[in-house]
């Protein structure tokens, strides 16, 4: 299984290196993955963790001013990126597109994209979730091999569920697990949205989550460490 952790705009510098201490006394047989903000890359030391980051440019290094390269990320030994998160889709209108770009710059750097997918409460409602999926995997995977395909990890997040609290149903997350995995079977699939040390004794009923992507939980070791507990137990 895989747990990444997706601090998002969290952890000044000094925040970090106390954090970083507590989450060097995680043990898991699991695969522990940290996306920190970009500040906080160049301070990542940890032997029991990988290192990922939040998101890269569409471009090659030039004069994109605020932006941070795929070559950049890899120079400072980042082998995860996350791409097309709601929250940028959102707020930064990211396109399908450009993250179908992102990937792109990722794959020639040897750095594993993590892709997220995921329909809001509208079109949940208007039962578009499984078409909306549908969409976002087939631009941002366009153009790619087989074997570049492959390599890259999926992230299940249902807008609705994300920072608040609700979680889909088992039977939702299944499936949708199903259809994603219709479309790449042979990609890792993480679930991802308001996971937490409670839910996962739910969660992990589901056969077909192959990890998590946790953001409110990657902020608490202390309670990660009991996600873990119960996950592995
Ligand atoms: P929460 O775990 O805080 O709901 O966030 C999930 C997420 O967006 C991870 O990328």
């Amino acid at each position: 299984m895989i747990i990444a952790l997706n601090n998002k705009c969290n952890l000044t510098k000094q925040e970090f290196l106390k954090y970083q201490e507590e989450l060097g006394s995680l043990s898991t047989q699991n695969k522990l993955i940290l996306c920190p903000t970009f500040l906080n890359i160049g301070h990542f030391d940890l032997k029991n963790v990988e290192l990922g980051a939040q998101n890269v440019s569409f471009n090659d290094q030039g004069a994109y001013t605020g932006e941070v390269s795929a070559q950049q990320l890899q120079s400072e030994q980042v082998k995860y990126c996350i791409v097309g998160h709601s929250e940028r889709r959102n707020y930064q209108q990211e396109t399908d597109e450009e993250i179908n770009q992102k990937i792109m710059r990722l794959l020639e750097q040897d750095i594993i994209p993590i892709l997220c997918v995921g329909e809001t409460k509208e079109e949940r409602e208007k039962q578009l979730e499984k078409s909306i999926i549908e969409k976002e995997l087939t631009i941002a995977l366009a153009n790619l091999t087989s074997e570049q395909k492959e390599k890259i990890i999926i992230a299940y997040e249902p807008i609705w569920s994300i920072g608040t609290g609700i979680i889909p149903t088992n039977d939702q997350i299944k499936e949708m697990f199903k259809n994603i995995k219709n479309m790449v079977p042979n990609n890792k699939v993480l679930y991802g949205g308001s996971a937490n040390e409670e839910n996962i004794v739910l969660l992990k009923e589901i056969k077909e989550i192959d990890g998590y992507l946790l953001g409110g939980l990657s902020l608490k070791p202390e309670k990660l460490k009991v996600f873990i507990e119960k996950l592995e137990n």
